[in-house]
Parts: C-alpha cells; sequence; structure tokens
C-alpha cells in the first residue's frame, strides 16, 4: 500500500494528509510501489512524466509541468577517461531541483493546497516559486538575510513573496516552520515528495544507458534531495527487477562546509558541529542537514563515499569545464573538482555517471568575480 511513514516511529499516514513531518517531530519517508511499462514508457514524451506510473500523483489533471526532463546524458573527457554528465542546468528553471518541484507542486495542487512555504537560499526556491506560478499556488520564500540577488530576483520575478530573515539559515528555516503550521510546507529538504521528483534523475540515467545501472555515481551533496532520490530511483528499479544492482555513490561536499564528510570518514555517531565558512559552492554548504543519518547509511550501503573539495580547487575546476564549452554553477563545478579527485584511484573500466546540477546564468556575479581572478 502506498503510504507516509514516520523514520523515528514507524507511524504511518495516507498520501492524502497535509503533513510534512510526523506528530513525534520525525522525518516522513514515502513507501510506494511503481510501475515501469517499458514499452509504453518509450513511447512517450521525453519529460520526467513518462515514468508516470512511477510518480505519486493520483489524478494526471493535477500535474504541474513545463515539460521538464530527460536531460541529455553526454560523454565529457577527463584527462582522457570518458564520464558520463546528465546535464541538468539545462531544465527549465536553471537546475535539477524542477524534478522534486514538478512532483511537490503537483501533490500540493492534489491536495487543493492554495499557498505554499518554503525556504531556500537559491535553486529550490526558484523552482517552487515557478512551479506554484504555474499551479495558481501562493508562494512565500524565506531567504536568509544574506542570500544571493540573481536567484532572488528570479524568485520574486514568479510572482513569489519574498521574506528575508536576519540570522543564519538555521534562523531561516525555523521562520519558515512557523509559517508552514498555517500553509503547506513545500520543503525540498523534508517533504518527501520532493524526493519523489528527484528520484527521476535515476530513470533517466538507466533508461538512457539501456535500462542498466552505471557502476558508479559522483553526485553533490548538501541536504541530500539529489543523492537521497537518486537511491530512491535505483532502488525502486532493483525491486522491479529492471536493474541488477544500485551504483555506488561518491558524495562530493565543500570542504569549507562539510558535515556530512567529516561524519563519515571519522565514523561520528551525530553529525558535528561545524564552524561554518563561506563557500563558493553556496547550494551545497548546508551546515546542519535534516536527513544526514540517511544520508550516510546511504552512502554505506553502496560502498561508495565521501571526497571534500577546497575553494581553489572548486575554481580551477570551473574555469576548465567552461573551457570545454559548458557554463555551470560554482555549486556544480564542486562536483568537476569530486570527478578529479575520485579519477586518480578508480578503475580504468568503471562506468562513471555524475551531473551538472545548475546554470552558471544564474550566479553571474560569481562568475565575474572568478574571470577578474583570471
Ligand atoms: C546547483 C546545486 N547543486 C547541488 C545542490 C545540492 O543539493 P542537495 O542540497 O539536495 O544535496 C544544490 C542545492 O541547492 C544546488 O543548488
Ligand atoms: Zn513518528
Amino acid at each position: 500500500m502506498n503510504k507516509l511513514i514516520c523514520q523515528r516511529c514507524n507511524k504511518e499516514f495516507s498520501l492524502n494528509e497535509r503533513i510534512w513531518r510526523c506528530d513525534c517531530g520525525g522525518l516522513l519517508d514515502l513507501k510506494f510501489i511503481p510501475a515501469f511499462p517499458l514499452g509504453k514508457i518509450k513511447e512517450r514524451k521525453p519529460t520526467i512524466w513518462r515514468y508516470r506510473e512511477a510518480i505519486p500523483i493520483q489524478l494526471d489533471e493535477n500535474i504541474i509541468s513545463f515539460n521538464e526532463g530527460f536531460t541529455p546524458l553526454i560523454k565529457v573527457d577527463f584527462y582522457g577517461r570518458d564520464v558520463l554528465i546528465k546535464q541538468d542546468h539545462l531544465f527549465p528553471t536553471g537546475s535539477y531541483k524542477d524534478r522534486g518541484a514538478s512532483v511537490l507542486i503537483s501533490k500540493a495542487k492534489e491536495l487543493n493546497v492554495k499557498k505554499v512555504v518554503e525556504d531556500s537560499s537559491g535553486n529550490a526556491g526558484c523552482a517552487i516559486a515557478a512551479y506554484s506560478a504555474k499551479a495558481n499556488i501562493k508562494c512565500d520564500i524565506y531567504v536568509p538575510a544574506y542570500a544571493s540577488p540573481a536567484k532572488l530576483a528570479q524568485v520574486q520575478l514568479y510572482g513569489a513573496k519574498l521574506i528575508k530573515v536576519p540570522g543564519t539559515r538555521e534562523d531561516t528555516a525555523n521562520a519558515a516552520m512557523v509559517a508552514a503550521e498555517k500553509d503547506y510546507y513545500a520543503s525540498h529538504s523534508l517533504n518527501p515528495f520532493f524526493f519523489h521528483g528527484t528520484k527521476t534523475f535515476a530513470f533517466e540515467v538507466s533508461e538512457q544507458l539501456g535500462w542498466v545501472s552505471p557502476d558508479t555515481l559522483i553526485l553533490p551533496v548538501g541536504n541530500g534531495t539529489l543523492l537521497l532520490g537518486a537511491y530512491i530511483g535505483f532502488n525502486e528499479l532493483l525491486e522491479a527487477n529492471i536493474i541488477d544492482k544500485i551504483p555506488k555513490i561518491i558524495a562530493v561536499q565543500s570542504k569549507n562546509c562539510a558535515p556530512l564528510y567529516k561524519a563519515y570518514t571519522k565514523n561520528l555517531k551525530m553529525i558535528p558541529k561545524i564552524d561554518k565558512q563561506e563557500s563558493i559552492a553556496e547550494g551545497i554548504a548546508i551546515a546542519n542537514p535534516k536527513r544526514w543519518e540517511q544520508i550516510l547509511q546511504v552512502v554505506k550501503k553502496t560502498k561508495g563515499d565521501f571526497i571534500a573539495v577546497d575553494e581553489s580547487e572548486i575554481k580551477d575546476s570551473l574555469k576548465e569545464i567552461c573551457k570545454k564549452g559548458f557554463y555551470i554553477e560554482p555549486t556544480s563545478a564542486a562536483t568537476v573538482a569530486g570527478i578529479k579527485r575520485y579519477l586518480e584511484n578508480s578503475n580504468p573500466d568503471e562506468e562513471i555517471v555524475s551531473i551538472f546540477t545548475g546554470h552558471g546564468l544564474k550566479t553571474t556575479e560569481k562568475m565575474v568575480e572568478i574571470l577578474r581572478e583570471i
């Protein structure tokens, strides 16, 4: 049966309840039995919704979509080695977050929600704002007062209301949670429907490879919406006997803000409190990822690893990848730095898939600064 289930106390809820966490405070996962009619899928439009029977939305009329997805998976040469890169910077709002937003806002429509709230300092806010605009749902985006201006302009131009919160990223999340007592919390990091959108990354990669899994995935991680979504997707394909393995997951963090890397490599029982420093990879600079335990478990289960890259590696990687004709934002260049590091010790026959998560045009101010340093 399809249901929401609490990670802490196992209490179950119907998919039709307007909740994002359990009464006990525990986070929710969504248990769902998908179907993959491969013949039909092949004939459908190249969007995330070609996997219709694997997405937990009941009625087609509630789907909010810009025909997003099925992004190209292309070979990129890194020092004589081919790595397959999913071009998710080409999504309608400029990042892979549209995968999650399309499904989550479709669910909000299905629940007859009139207003959503979300907290974000960047791409997730843009995606939730755009899909809410299409759905005619009011949208408030809570942001830290220090957030970068270009993405905030995008949020506002979509018609969302911007609420600037003084203090830390944590203070912003708390302000959104208070608002969420009244309105629907369309949180990318907490609401389980978002992850059942990001999981389409796995379906697309697998289909593009002929319904097989690559050996290794190299993914950026902050709150884990992509990493956990990718795991859910590959796991659903495995359980449906479509693929025979889940790829090893290599998770990339920015050294300036790397709580998950520290917990994993030092085998800590808790996520460490860290002194967060600014990072040019703003999207993954998350000091307190709420689903930390789940992320560590997934990486361990797949026999993967964490890599932490420093600011100069990120900038160098950005310059190098731009010289190959790809314009991606600095957060995505952290993944490129992670690929470079991983290749130093990898098996030459390994099939590796990675991703460009966000478009460079979203961070023009930062790109200009990097250019000045050349
Ligand atoms: C461009 C980009 N890449 C990667 C990430 C990391 O995603 P997550 O926090 O879901 O792990 C983000 C998150 O905002 C992002 O904006
Ligand atoms: Zn509970």
